[in-house]
């Protein structure tokens, strides 16, 4: 049995349905990403994980346990979220120890917890600092060691990095994980920052509009969106209209340019039939010698020096595609209004069906 489990989730706000039928079941010590855009009900979810909202339909289940009809107190789950939540008026120490002193831990005992969880977190020297003399990426950490503390069954949480700045997210969430990975606990993770779930996630799910889209390994999740929305948010991409040409033979057009795909077509597609294929900015190449089984010619309209990537983009026909060349010594970026053939693999060309 899987050790978190959400069944039929469903939960609506007066006549709004922010979460429609969730179903997902997570394992002891995985680490998973809730990805999505503003509003589409990751906090919603998290909450009821930890109680603090009731699912008008379906039920949690935590270590074979329905946590339905309990207090968020009773469920063992550590919180951390995106504002500084820490109290103000507590040292950190004082504040890594509530929750131990809550539960009526001897004071000794606390001690020594709090000192290896500051420890965990590399802030033991600054046990008598207030949060206001902290930044807030030192505040995030002791959030976490704070949620950590009580040796939760799950942890949860919600965009804990979004308010620090960009060098420090990803020195934090490299630490995040490696914490997590350590104490092999359960963990949840909010975000609508696509790089950040790709890196650190065993899964992720993205969720658009109340449902998830699609649920998989990073890996999966890039290079085989299963639907229009999971490919145009997670990573650049290109949107590319074709048309059928000959179903039987998985052959499409792209402008006037004929190309076989790899993926079969399906039987449900006729000749004229048009046709929505994705393709990555890092899959092509106009690079003399550059390799690929299909090729497609176009012209120029502009190029961007990106720092360790030059993106161009390219007319075929009425579509416009762009692609990633790494920056090296000695090369020369094409040219506006020049003719160039871009190589790719046909099996890098997604048909994306909705
Ligand atoms: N207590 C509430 N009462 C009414 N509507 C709510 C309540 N809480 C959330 N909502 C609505 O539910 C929807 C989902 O909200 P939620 O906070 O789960 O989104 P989110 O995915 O976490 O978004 P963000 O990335 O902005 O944090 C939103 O439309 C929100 O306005
Ligand atoms: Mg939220």
């Amino acid at each position: 049995m899987s050790f978190l489990e959400l069944a039929g989730i469903q939960k609506s706000f007066g006549p709004v349905q922010v979460v429609k039928d969730f179903d997902m079941t997570i394992e002891k010590g995985e680490f998973v990403s809730f990805l999505g855009p503003s509003g589409c009900g990751k906090t919603t979810i998290l909450r009821m994980i930890a109680g603090f909202e009731t699912p008008s339909a379906g039920t949690v289940i935590i270590n074979g346990r329905n946590q339905n009809e309990l207090k968020p107190n009773q469920r063992n789950i550590g919180m951390v979220f995106q504002a500084y939540a820490l109290f103000p008026n507590m040292t950190v120490h004082d504040n890594v120890a509530f929750g131990l002193k809550i539960a009526g831990m001897e004071k000794s005992a606390v001690d020594a917890r709090v000192k290896e969880m500051l420890g965990l977190i590399h802030l033991g020297h600054l046990a008598d600092r207030f949060p206001y003399q902290m930044s807030g990426g030192q505040q995030q950490r002791v959030a976490l060691a704070r949620a950590l503390a009580p040796k939760p069954q799950v942890l949860l949480l919600d965009e804990p990095l979004s308010a620090l700045d960009a060098k420090i997210r990803v020195s934090l969430r490299e630490e995040i994980r490696a914490i997590q990975q350590q104490l092999g606990i359960t963990t949840v993770f909010v975000t609508h920052d696509q790089e950040e779930a790709l890196s650190i996630s065993d899964r992720i799910v993205v969720m658009n509009g109340g449902r998830a889209d699609q649920i998989g390994t990073p890996f999966d999740i890039y290079n085989k969106p299963a639907t229009r929305f999971v490919a145009s948010f997670v990573g650049t991409l290109n949107m590319i209209e074709a048309r059928v040409a000959d179903p039987a033979t998985n052959r499409i057009t792209i402008g006037d340019q004929g190309i076989t795909l790899r993926e079969p077509l399906g039987s449900t597609l006729k000749a004229g039939d048009k046709l929505s294929l994705a393709l990555r900015p890092e899959a092509g190449s106009i690079a003399e010698g550059a390799k690929g089984d299909t090729a497609l010619t176009g012209t120029v309209v502009s190029s961007n020096f990106l720092g360790s990537v030059i993106r161009t983009r390219m007319k075929v026909g009425d579509a416009v595609i762009s692609f990633d060349m790494f920056n090296a010594p000695g090369l020369t970026p094409p040219a506006v209004g020049e003719v160039a053939t871009l190589r790719f693999t046909a099996s890098d060309l997604l048909i994306i069906r909705e």
